[in-house]
Protein backbone atom coordinates (compact mmCIF):
# COMPACT_ATOMS: atom_id res chain seq x y z
CA UNK A 1 0.00 0.00 0.00
CA UNK A 2 1.49 3.20 -1.02
CA UNK A 3 1.89 6.18 1.65
CA UNK A 4 -0.83 8.49 1.28
CA UNK A 5 0.41 12.13 0.98
CA UNK A 6 -1.07 15.07 2.99
CA UNK A 7 2.55 17.46 2.68
CA UNK A 8 4.09 18.61 -0.22
CA UNK A 9 6.29 21.37 -1.00
CA UNK A 10 7.75 22.56 -4.44
CA UNK A 11 10.80 24.89 -4.22
CA UNK A 12 10.33 27.64 -7.21
CA UNK A 13 7.21 29.40 -7.38
CA UNK A 14 7.57 30.67 -10.85
CA UNK A 15 5.31 29.61 -14.19
CA UNK A 16 5.68 25.83 -13.38
CA UNK A 17 5.51 25.36 -9.76
CA UNK A 18 3.09 28.51 -9.35
CA UNK A 19 0.00 26.74 -11.34
CA UNK A 20 0.97 23.28 -10.85
CA UNK A 21 1.10 23.55 -7.37
CA UNK A 22 -2.07 25.71 -7.10
CA UNK A 23 -4.01 22.99 -9.25
CA UNK A 24 -2.92 20.12 -6.89
CA UNK A 25 -4.03 22.46 -4.01
CA UNK A 26 -7.32 22.79 -5.24
CA UNK A 27 -8.23 19.28 -6.05
CA UNK A 28 -6.69 18.19 -3.10
CA UNK A 29 -8.12 19.97 -0.05
CA UNK A 30 -6.77 17.30 2.30
CA UNK A 31 -2.91 18.09 1.31
CA UNK A 32 -1.26 21.09 2.59
CA UNK A 33 1.07 22.45 -0.38
CA UNK A 34 3.28 25.15 -0.02
CA UNK A 35 5.37 26.77 -2.60
CA UNK A 36 8.46 28.33 -1.73
CA UNK A 37 10.80 30.47 -3.70
CA UNK A 38 13.96 32.45 -2.41
CA UNK A 39 12.32 35.62 -4.39
CA UNK A 40 10.79 38.00 -2.18
CA UNK A 41 9.01 40.32 -4.38
CA UNK A 42 7.58 36.91 -6.71
CA UNK A 43 6.49 35.24 -3.24
CA UNK A 44 4.62 39.12 -2.04
CA UNK A 45 2.80 38.94 -5.43
CA UNK A 46 1.27 35.38 -4.64
CA UNK A 47 0.03 36.34 -1.50
CA UNK A 48 -0.85 39.75 -2.38
CA UNK A 49 -4.32 39.91 -0.99
CA UNK A 50 -6.01 41.41 -4.62
CA UNK A 51 -5.61 37.62 -6.11
CA UNK A 52 -5.57 39.33 -9.79
CA UNK A 53 -2.06 40.85 -8.53
CA UNK A 54 -0.50 37.06 -9.19
CA UNK A 55 2.87 37.33 -10.69
CA UNK A 56 2.14 35.06 -13.64
CA UNK A 57 -0.69 35.98 -16.49
CA UNK A 58 -2.35 32.53 -16.89
CA UNK A 59 -6.35 32.43 -18.22
CA UNK A 60 -7.83 30.93 -15.27
CA UNK A 61 -5.54 31.16 -12.56
CA UNK A 62 -6.26 33.42 -10.41
CA UNK A 63 -9.50 31.62 -9.71
CA UNK A 64 -7.23 28.54 -8.75
CA UNK A 65 -5.16 30.30 -6.77
CA UNK A 66 -8.33 32.34 -4.94
CA UNK A 67 -9.96 29.10 -4.01
CA UNK A 68 -7.19 27.59 -2.62
CA UNK A 69 -4.96 29.98 -1.02
CA UNK A 70 -4.92 30.44 2.58
CA UNK A 71 -6.75 26.83 2.95
CA UNK A 72 -4.60 24.66 1.66
CA UNK A 73 -2.11 26.42 -0.40
CA UNK A 74 0.66 28.54 0.71
CA UNK A 75 3.31 30.71 -0.61
CA UNK A 76 6.47 31.44 1.38
CA UNK A 77 10.35 31.96 1.47
CA UNK A 78 10.94 30.03 4.19
CA UNK A 79 12.46 27.13 2.15
CA UNK A 80 13.92 25.41 5.21
CA UNK A 81 10.67 25.22 6.95
CA UNK A 82 8.60 23.91 3.50
CA UNK A 83 11.45 21.09 3.66
CA UNK A 84 11.43 20.17 6.97
CA UNK A 85 7.78 19.36 6.82
CA UNK A 86 7.08 17.88 3.86
CA UNK A 87 6.84 14.30 2.28
CA UNK A 88 7.43 14.81 -0.70
CA UNK A 89 9.21 17.96 -2.49
CA UNK A 90 8.78 19.28 -6.13
CA UNK A 91 12.01 20.94 -7.22
CA UNK A 92 10.68 22.90 -9.86
CA UNK A 93 13.60 25.55 -10.27
CA UNK A 94 14.75 26.99 -13.69
CA UNK A 95 17.56 25.45 -15.47
CA UNK A 96 18.47 27.86 -18.03
CA UNK A 97 21.32 27.44 -20.44
CA UNK A 98 24.94 27.76 -19.54
CA UNK A 99 26.49 31.19 -20.14
CA UNK A 100 29.88 30.44 -18.93
CA UNK A 101 32.33 27.70 -18.55
CA UNK A 102 32.28 23.95 -20.55
CA UNK A 103 28.94 23.59 -22.10
CA UNK A 104 28.66 27.42 -22.55
CA UNK A 105 25.58 28.34 -24.62
CA UNK A 106 24.38 25.05 -24.82
CA UNK A 107 24.01 22.38 -21.59
CA UNK A 108 21.58 23.48 -19.00
CA UNK A 109 23.08 24.91 -16.24
CA UNK A 110 22.01 22.79 -13.15
CA UNK A 111 23.44 25.13 -10.37
CA UNK A 112 19.82 25.67 -8.82
CA UNK A 113 18.82 21.85 -9.21
CA UNK A 114 22.09 21.25 -6.98
CA UNK A 115 21.54 24.00 -4.29
CA UNK A 116 18.41 22.40 -3.79
CA UNK A 117 19.24 19.00 -3.68
CA UNK A 118 22.03 20.28 -1.40
CA UNK A 119 19.16 22.28 0.67
CA UNK A 120 17.13 19.25 1.10
CA UNK A 121 20.12 17.21 2.50
CA UNK A 122 20.90 19.25 4.91
CA UNK A 123 17.48 20.51 6.42
CA UNK A 124 15.91 17.39 6.08
CA UNK A 125 15.35 15.02 9.21
CA UNK A 126 12.40 12.35 8.00
CA UNK A 127 12.08 10.25 4.66
CA UNK A 128 10.86 12.24 1.53
CA UNK A 129 10.02 11.75 -2.11
CA UNK A 130 12.29 14.37 -4.43
CA UNK A 131 9.99 15.56 -7.26
CA UNK A 132 12.04 16.42 -10.14
CA UNK A 133 9.39 18.77 -11.99
CA UNK A 134 12.16 20.80 -14.05
CA UNK A 135 13.37 20.06 -16.92
CA UNK A 136 16.18 17.92 -16.64
CA UNK A 137 19.44 16.12 -18.79
CA UNK A 138 19.31 12.85 -18.82
CA UNK A 139 20.62 11.25 -15.66
CA UNK A 140 20.42 14.19 -13.88
CA UNK A 141 18.20 12.19 -11.10
CA UNK A 142 21.65 10.25 -10.36
CA UNK A 143 23.46 13.30 -9.25
CA UNK A 144 20.69 14.61 -7.23
CA UNK A 145 20.50 11.16 -5.66
CA UNK A 146 24.20 11.02 -5.15
CA UNK A 147 24.09 14.75 -3.40
CA UNK A 148 21.54 13.37 -0.86
CA UNK A 149 22.34 10.27 -0.26
CA UNK A 150 26.05 10.87 0.99
CA UNK A 151 24.94 12.95 4.45
CA UNK A 152 25.03 9.93 6.67
CA UNK A 153 21.84 11.20 8.03
CA UNK A 154 19.73 8.44 8.13
CA UNK A 155 17.35 9.86 6.05
CA UNK A 156 16.11 7.52 3.05
CA UNK A 157 15.00 9.87 -0.28
CA UNK A 158 13.42 8.43 -3.03
CA UNK A 159 13.81 10.28 -6.19
CA UNK A 160 11.20 10.72 -9.13
CA UNK A 161 11.09 12.29 -12.34
CA UNK A 162 7.95 13.99 -12.88
CA UNK A 163 7.92 16.53 -15.92
CA UNK A 164 5.57 18.95 -16.56
CA UNK A 165 3.64 19.49 -20.48
CA UNK A 166 1.92 22.51 -19.84
CA UNK A 167 1.75 25.22 -22.54
CA UNK A 168 2.02 28.94 -21.13
CA UNK A 169 -1.21 30.73 -22.31
CA UNK A 170 -3.10 27.24 -21.59
CA UNK A 171 -1.48 25.96 -18.19
CA UNK A 172 -4.96 25.93 -16.32
CA UNK A 173 -6.56 23.78 -18.99
CA UNK A 174 -3.74 21.70 -19.29
CA UNK A 175 -3.35 21.08 -15.82
CA UNK A 176 -6.75 20.16 -15.19
CA UNK A 177 -6.95 17.83 -17.95
CA UNK A 178 -3.30 16.92 -19.15
CA UNK A 179 -2.92 14.40 -22.33
CA UNK A 180 -1.00 12.20 -20.25
CA UNK A 181 1.59 12.78 -16.94
CA UNK A 182 4.29 11.17 -17.13
CA UNK A 183 6.54 10.22 -13.61
CA UNK A 184 9.68 7.60 -14.01
CA UNK A 185 10.97 6.38 -10.28
CA UNK A 186 12.98 3.68 -9.07
CA UNK A 187 12.31 -0.13 -10.32
CA UNK A 188 13.28 -1.29 -6.83
CA UNK A 189 10.27 -1.81 -4.42
CA UNK A 190 10.70 1.23 -2.69
CA UNK A 191 11.25 3.37 -5.82
CA UNK A 192 7.74 1.87 -6.87
CA UNK A 193 5.85 2.56 -3.75
CA UNK A 194 6.98 6.02 -4.23
CA UNK A 195 6.00 6.18 -7.67
CA UNK A 196 2.45 5.11 -6.69
CA UNK A 197 2.43 7.92 -3.65
CA UNK A 198 2.62 10.63 -6.28
CA UNK A 199 0.49 8.63 -8.74
CA UNK A 200 -2.21 8.26 -5.94
CA UNK A 201 -2.21 12.32 -5.90
CA UNK A 202 -2.65 13.02 -9.78
CA UNK A 203 -5.35 10.15 -9.86
CA UNK A 204 -7.68 12.46 -7.79
CA UNK A 205 -8.68 14.12 -11.08
CA UNK A 206 -7.00 12.94 -13.65
CA UNK A 207 -7.92 9.29 -15.37
CA UNK A 208 -5.29 6.76 -14.19
CA UNK A 209 -5.32 5.59 -17.70
CA UNK A 210 -3.75 9.09 -18.45
CA UNK A 211 -0.97 8.59 -15.88
CA UNK A 212 2.04 6.78 -17.17
CA UNK A 213 4.46 5.41 -15.34
CA UNK A 214 8.24 4.37 -16.19
CA UNK A 215 11.84 4.76 -15.53
CA UNK A 216 13.81 7.51 -14.28
CA UNK A 217 15.46 7.93 -17.65
CA UNK A 218 13.08 7.44 -19.98
CA UNK A 219 10.80 9.72 -18.45
CA UNK A 220 13.71 12.69 -18.08
CA UNK A 221 14.76 12.28 -21.91
CA UNK A 222 11.11 12.14 -22.47
CA UNK A 223 10.35 15.65 -21.79
CA UNK A 224 13.33 16.94 -24.16
CA UNK A 225 11.76 14.70 -26.58
CA UNK A 226 8.66 16.11 -26.36
CA UNK A 227 9.85 19.60 -26.74
CA UNK A 228 12.23 18.95 -29.42
CA UNK A 229 9.24 17.39 -31.55
CA UNK A 230 7.11 19.67 -30.93
CA UNK A 231 9.66 22.51 -31.86
CA UNK A 232 10.80 20.97 -34.87
CA UNK A 233 6.88 20.64 -36.18
CA UNK A 234 6.81 24.48 -35.78
CA UNK A 235 10.60 24.43 -38.02
CA UNK A 236 9.48 22.20 -40.47
CA UNK A 237 6.42 24.30 -41.21
CA UNK A 238 8.23 27.48 -41.40
CA UNK A 239 11.04 26.00 -43.60
CA UNK A 240 8.18 25.72 -46.15
CA UNK A 241 6.85 28.69 -45.74
CA UNK A 242 9.67 30.41 -46.74
CA UNK A 243 9.42 28.34 -50.56
CA UNK A 244 5.33 28.80 -50.11
CA UNK A 245 6.79 32.91 -50.63
CA UNK A 246 8.54 31.59 -53.51
CA UNK A 247 5.96 29.42 -55.41
CA UNK A 248 2.33 30.65 -54.48
CA UNK A 249 1.73 28.00 -52.84
CA UNK A 250 0.35 29.46 -49.06
CA UNK A 251 1.48 28.20 -46.24
CA UNK A 252 -1.65 27.60 -44.23
CA UNK A 253 -3.46 25.87 -47.44
CA UNK A 254 -0.49 23.26 -47.13
CA UNK A 255 -0.86 22.84 -43.40
CA UNK A 256 -4.54 21.90 -43.73
CA UNK A 257 -3.36 19.21 -46.49
CA UNK A 258 -1.10 17.73 -44.59
CA UNK A 259 -2.79 18.41 -41.12
CA UNK A 260 -6.03 16.28 -42.08
CA UNK A 261 -3.90 13.32 -42.70
CA UNK A 262 -4.01 11.42 -39.08
CA UNK A 263 -0.77 10.74 -38.88
CA UNK A 264 0.66 14.23 -39.01
CA UNK A 265 -2.36 15.67 -37.36
CA UNK A 266 -3.44 19.45 -37.98
CA UNK A 267 -2.07 20.58 -34.32
CA UNK A 268 1.66 22.94 -33.91
CA UNK A 269 1.25 23.23 -37.82
CA UNK A 270 1.10 27.15 -37.77
CA UNK A 271 3.69 29.04 -39.51
CA UNK A 272 5.36 32.14 -37.76
CA UNK A 273 7.62 34.23 -37.16
CA UNK A 274 9.38 31.62 -35.20
CA UNK A 275 9.07 29.74 -32.21
CA UNK A 276 9.88 31.43 -28.47
CA UNK A 277 9.40 30.80 -24.90
CA UNK A 278 11.90 29.73 -22.37
CA UNK A 279 12.22 26.01 -23.25
CA UNK A 280 12.11 25.18 -26.86
CA UNK A 281 15.51 26.82 -27.73
CA UNK A 282 16.84 25.95 -24.28
CA UNK A 283 16.00 22.16 -23.94
CA UNK A 284 16.73 21.35 -27.81
CA UNK A 285 20.54 23.10 -27.41
CA UNK A 286 20.60 20.36 -24.17
CA UNK A 287 19.43 17.72 -26.21
CA UNK A 288 22.34 18.58 -28.99
CA UNK A 289 24.98 18.98 -25.98
CA UNK A 290 24.10 15.60 -24.73
CA UNK A 291 23.62 13.53 -27.80
CA UNK A 292 27.41 15.89 -28.78
CA UNK A 293 29.03 14.55 -25.13
CA UNK A 294 28.20 10.99 -26.17
CA UNK A 295 29.71 11.27 -29.20
CA UNK A 296 26.29 10.86 -31.34
CA UNK A 297 27.57 13.54 -34.14
CA UNK A 298 24.61 13.38 -36.67
CA UNK A 299 21.98 12.85 -33.87
CA UNK A 300 23.40 16.11 -32.83
CA UNK A 301 23.08 17.80 -35.95
CA UNK A 302 20.01 16.71 -36.82
CA UNK A 303 18.44 18.09 -34.30
CA UNK A 304 20.61 21.36 -34.31
CA UNK A 305 18.67 22.38 -37.47
CA UNK A 306 15.57 22.95 -35.71
CA UNK A 307 17.25 25.92 -34.17
CA UNK A 308 19.07 26.92 -37.34
CA UNK A 309 16.12 27.14 -38.66
CA UNK A 310 14.45 29.21 -36.12
CA UNK A 311 17.21 31.99 -36.55
CA UNK A 312 16.56 32.45 -39.85
CA UNK A 313 13.13 32.64 -39.74
CA UNK A 314 13.61 35.35 -37.13
CA UNK A 315 16.42 37.25 -39.16
CA UNK A 316 13.94 36.71 -42.53
CA UNK A 317 11.30 38.15 -40.95
CA UNK A 318 12.89 41.73 -40.09
CA UNK A 319 14.84 40.96 -43.42
CA UNK A 320 11.88 41.50 -45.29
CA UNK A 321 10.56 44.37 -43.76
CA UNK A 322 13.83 46.90 -44.40
CA UNK A 323 14.17 44.92 -47.85
CA UNK A 324 9.92 45.90 -48.73
CA UNK A 325 10.28 49.55 -46.70
CA UNK A 326 12.92 50.22 -50.06
CA UNK A 327 16.00 48.90 -48.09
CA UNK A 328 16.11 51.16 -45.37
CA UNK A 329 14.24 51.89 -41.80
CA UNK A 330 16.22 54.25 -40.64
CA UNK A 331 14.77 56.93 -38.98
CA UNK A 332 11.36 55.39 -39.64
CA UNK A 333 8.72 54.08 -37.01
CA UNK A 334 8.04 50.77 -36.89
CA UNK A 335 5.00 49.59 -34.53
CA UNK A 336 5.38 45.84 -33.36
CA UNK A 337 1.51 44.80 -31.84
CA UNK A 338 2.85 41.67 -29.21
CA UNK A 339 5.63 41.32 -27.71
CA UNK A 340 5.26 38.47 -25.49
CA UNK A 341 6.14 34.97 -27.17
CA UNK A 342 2.65 33.63 -27.88
CA UNK A 343 -0.79 35.33 -26.89
CA UNK A 344 -2.46 34.92 -23.33
CA UNK A 345 0.71 35.21 -21.36
CA UNK A 346 2.61 38.19 -19.93
CA UNK A 347 6.45 35.87 -20.53
CA UNK A 348 8.51 37.43 -23.22
CA UNK A 349 11.43 34.79 -22.54
CA UNK A 350 13.59 34.14 -25.74
CA UNK A 351 10.49 35.79 -27.72
CA UNK A 352 10.47 36.44 -31.32
CA UNK A 353 9.69 39.74 -31.38
CA UNK A 354 13.01 40.96 -29.09
CA UNK A 355 15.29 39.29 -32.22
CA UNK A 356 13.06 41.26 -35.27
CA UNK A 357 13.33 44.22 -32.79
CA UNK A 358 16.99 43.69 -32.62
CA UNK A 359 18.18 43.57 -35.95
CA UNK A 360 15.26 46.23 -36.97
CA UNK A 361 16.85 48.68 -34.22
CA UNK A 362 20.61 47.30 -35.64
CA UNK A 363 19.03 49.31 -39.26
CA UNK A 364 18.22 52.98 -37.12
CA UNK A 365 14.41 52.00 -36.88
CA UNK A 366 12.54 53.50 -34.17
CA UNK A 367 10.38 50.58 -32.64
CA UNK A 368 6.97 51.17 -31.10
CA UNK A 369 6.07 48.68 -28.85
CA UNK A 370 2.23 47.82 -27.85
CA UNK A 371 1.36 44.57 -25.90
CA UNK A 372 -1.61 44.31 -23.78
CA UNK A 373 0.38 42.31 -20.90
CA UNK A 374 3.75 43.14 -21.39
CA UNK A 375 4.98 46.25 -19.26
CA UNK A 376 7.90 48.87 -20.39
CA UNK A 377 10.57 47.65 -17.89
CA UNK A 378 9.79 44.12 -19.36
CA UNK A 379 10.43 45.53 -23.06
CA UNK A 380 13.52 47.32 -21.96
CA UNK A 381 14.98 44.65 -20.23
CA UNK A 382 14.45 41.78 -22.89
CA UNK A 383 16.46 44.35 -25.10
CA UNK A 384 19.44 45.30 -22.30
CA UNK A 385 19.52 41.45 -21.72
CA UNK A 386 21.24 40.78 -25.10
CA UNK A 387 23.96 43.31 -25.02
CA UNK A 388 23.73 44.60 -28.42
CA UNK A 389 23.37 48.27 -27.10
CA UNK A 390 23.12 50.53 -24.07
CA UNK A 391 19.96 50.86 -22.57
CA UNK A 392 20.25 54.35 -23.24
CA UNK A 393 20.16 53.75 -26.82
CA UNK A 394 17.53 51.03 -26.37
CA UNK A 395 15.17 53.62 -23.96
CA UNK A 396 16.04 56.47 -27.60
CA UNK A 397 14.53 54.31 -30.34
CA UNK A 398 12.21 51.88 -28.49
CA UNK A 399 8.98 53.42 -27.01
CA UNK A 400 6.64 51.23 -25.66
CA UNK A 401 2.60 52.16 -25.65
CA UNK A 402 -0.58 51.66 -23.69
CA UNK A 403 -2.46 52.09 -25.95
CA UNK A 404 -2.19 50.39 -30.04
CA UNK A 405 -3.61 53.19 -31.82
CA UNK A 406 -0.80 55.66 -30.32
CA UNK A 407 1.79 53.11 -31.37
CA UNK A 408 0.74 52.54 -35.03
CA UNK A 409 -0.18 56.20 -35.52
CA UNK A 410 2.79 57.69 -37.73
CA UNK A 411 4.06 54.26 -38.59
CA UNK A 412 5.27 53.24 -41.48
CA UNK A 413 4.78 49.90 -40.82
CA UNK A 414 3.30 47.28 -38.45
CA UNK A 415 4.59 43.93 -37.44
CA UNK A 416 2.26 41.78 -35.72
CA UNK A 417 4.04 39.68 -33.64
CA UNK A 418 2.07 38.07 -31.01
CA UNK A 419 -1.13 36.35 -32.45
CA UNK A 420 -3.67 38.23 -28.86
CA UNK A 421 -7.14 37.81 -30.27
CA UNK A 422 -7.63 41.59 -29.57
CA UNK A 423 -5.74 42.43 -32.83
CA UNK A 424 -8.13 40.89 -34.99
CA UNK A 425 -11.02 43.09 -33.77
CA UNK A 426 -8.73 46.56 -34.13
CA UNK A 427 -10.80 50.06 -35.99
CA UNK A 428 -7.89 49.05 -39.01
CA UNK A 429 -9.42 51.96 -40.92
CA UNK A 430 -8.41 54.13 -38.19
CA UNK A 431 -4.86 53.02 -37.97
CA UNK A 432 -4.49 52.86 -41.66
CA UNK A 433 -5.76 56.89 -41.69
CA UNK A 434 -3.41 57.42 -38.84
CA UNK A 435 -0.61 55.70 -40.79
CA UNK A 436 2.52 56.60 -43.47
CA UNK A 437 1.50 55.62 -47.16
CA UNK A 438 2.21 53.86 -48.60
CA UNK A 439 1.23 51.55 -45.03
CA UNK A 440 2.41 48.05 -44.92
CA UNK A 441 1.43 45.22 -42.38
CA UNK A 442 4.19 42.46 -41.80
CA UNK A 443 2.07 39.56 -40.30
CA UNK A 444 3.93 36.98 -38.59
CA UNK A 445 1.22 35.51 -37.26
CA UNK A 446 -1.32 35.00 -39.97
CA UNK A 447 -3.75 36.71 -37.96
CA UNK A 448 -5.24 39.44 -39.43
CA UNK A 449 -7.47 39.23 -42.64
CA UNK A 450 -5.47 40.06 -45.55
CA UNK A 451 -8.02 40.38 -47.83
CA UNK A 452 -10.19 43.36 -45.63
CA UNK A 453 -6.50 45.02 -44.73
CA UNK A 454 -5.67 44.64 -48.44
CA UNK A 455 -9.54 46.52 -49.57
CA UNK A 456 -8.63 49.43 -46.69
CA UNK A 457 -5.37 50.27 -48.67
CA UNK A 458 -2.83 48.51 -46.85
CA UNK A 459 -0.15 46.68 -48.19
CA UNK A 460 0.23 42.75 -46.40
CA UNK A 461 2.95 40.92 -45.97
CA UNK A 462 1.63 37.45 -44.66
CA UNK A 463 3.92 35.02 -43.88
CA UNK A 464 4.10 31.82 -46.09
CA UNK A 465 2.09 34.14 -48.66
CA UNK A 466 3.20 35.38 -51.44
CA UNK A 467 3.18 39.15 -51.41
P1 LIG B 1 10.90 30.34 -13.47
O1 LIG B 1 12.18 31.03 -13.69
O2 LIG B 1 9.60 31.04 -13.79
O3 LIG B 1 10.79 29.90 -11.95
C1 LIG B 1 11.82 29.29 -11.23
C2 LIG B 1 11.83 29.85 -9.81
O4 LIG B 1 12.75 29.09 -9.03
C3 LIG B 1 12.27 31.31 -9.71
O5 LIG B 1 11.24 32.09 -9.12
C4 LIG B 1 13.53 31.25 -8.83
O6 LIG B 1 13.65 32.35 -7.94
C5 LIG B 1 13.31 29.97 -8.06
N1 LIG B 1 14.54 29.38 -7.52
C6 LIG B 1 15.71 29.12 -8.16
N2 LIG B 1 16.58 28.54 -7.31
C7 LIG B 1 15.97 28.43 -6.11
C8 LIG B 1 16.36 27.91 -4.86
N3 LIG B 1 17.55 27.35 -4.68
N4 LIG B 1 15.47 27.98 -3.85
C9 LIG B 1 14.24 28.52 -4.02
N5 LIG B 1 13.82 29.02 -5.20
C10 LIG B 1 14.67 28.98 -6.24
O7 LIG B 1 10.97 28.97 -14.29
P2 LIG B 1 9.77 28.10 -14.89
O8 LIG B 1 9.32 28.65 -16.19
O9 LIG B 1 8.75 27.86 -13.82
O10 LIG B 1 10.54 26.75 -15.21
C11 LIG B 1 10.97 25.88 -14.20
C12 LIG B 1 11.37 24.56 -14.83
O11 LIG B 1 10.23 23.97 -15.47
C13 LIG B 1 12.44 24.66 -15.91
O12 LIG B 1 13.27 23.53 -15.83
C14 LIG B 1 11.65 24.63 -17.19
O13 LIG B 1 12.40 24.08 -18.25
C15 LIG B 1 10.52 23.69 -16.85
N6 LIG B 1 9.28 23.89 -17.61
C16 LIG B 1 8.80 25.14 -17.87
C17 LIG B 1 7.60 25.29 -18.53
C18 LIG B 1 7.03 26.66 -18.83
O14 LIG B 1 6.02 26.73 -19.49
N7 LIG B 1 7.61 27.74 -18.37
C19 LIG B 1 6.86 24.17 -18.90
C20 LIG B 1 7.36 22.91 -18.61
C21 LIG B 1 8.57 22.78 -17.96
C1 LIG C 1 5.92 24.34 -24.80
C2 LIG C 1 5.22 22.98 -24.94
O1 LIG C 1 4.07 23.13 -25.79
C3 LIG C 1 4.79 22.45 -23.58
O2 LIG C 1 4.24 21.13 -23.72
C4 LIG C 1 6.01 22.38 -22.66
O3 LIG C 1 5.62 21.96 -21.37
C5 LIG C 1 6.65 23.76 -22.58
O4 LIG C 1 7.01 24.21 -23.91
C6 LIG C 1 7.93 23.77 -21.79
O5 LIG C 1 8.55 22.76 -21.60
O6 LIG C 1 8.25 24.90 -21.41
P1 LIG C 1 5.12 26.85 -24.45
O7 LIG C 1 6.51 27.18 -24.84
O8 LIG C 1 4.54 27.45 -23.23
O9 LIG C 1 4.97 25.26 -24.28
O10 LIG C 1 4.12 27.24 -25.64
P2 LIG C 1 3.82 26.58 -27.08
O11 LIG C 1 2.37 26.66 -27.31
O12 LIG C 1 4.45 25.27 -27.23
O13 LIG C 1 4.51 27.62 -28.06
C7 LIG C 1 5.92 27.74 -28.16
C8 LIG C 1 6.27 28.67 -29.30
O14 LIG C 1 6.00 28.06 -30.56
C9 LIG C 1 5.48 29.97 -29.28
O15 LIG C 1 6.31 31.04 -29.63
C10 LIG C 1 4.42 29.74 -30.32
O16 LIG C 1 3.95 30.93 -30.88
C11 LIG C 1 5.18 28.91 -31.33
N1 LIG C 1 4.30 28.07 -32.18
C12 LIG C 1 3.57 27.07 -31.63
C13 LIG C 1 4.25 28.31 -33.54
O17 LIG C 1 4.91 29.22 -34.07
N2 LIG C 1 3.44 27.52 -34.32
C14 LIG C 1 2.69 26.52 -33.80
O18 LIG C 1 1.97 25.84 -34.58
C15 LIG C 1 2.76 26.29 -32.43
Amino acid sequence: MAKKITKICCIGAGYVGGPTMAVIAQKCPDITVTVVDLNQARIDAWNDPDVENIPIYEPGLSDVVGEARGRNLFFSTDVDKAIDEAEVIFISVNTPTKTYGSGKGMAADLKYIELCARQIARVAKTDKIVVEKSTLPVRTAEAVKNILQNTGNGVNYQILSNPEFLAEGTAVEDLHAPDRVLIGGDTTPEGQEALQSLVDVYARWVPRERILTTNLWSSELSKLTANAFLAQRVSSINALSELCERTGADVSEVARSIGTDSRIGPKFLKSSVGFGGSCFQKDILNLVYIARSYGLKEVADYWEQVIIMNDHQKRRFANNIVKTLYNTVSGKKIAFLGWAFKKDTNDTRESAAIYVADDLLHEQAGIAVYDPKVPAEQVYSDLDYLETRNSEKNKQYVTVFEDPYEACKDAHAIAVLTEWDQFKDYDWKRIYDGMKKPAFIFDGRHLLNEAALTEIGFKVYTIGKEA
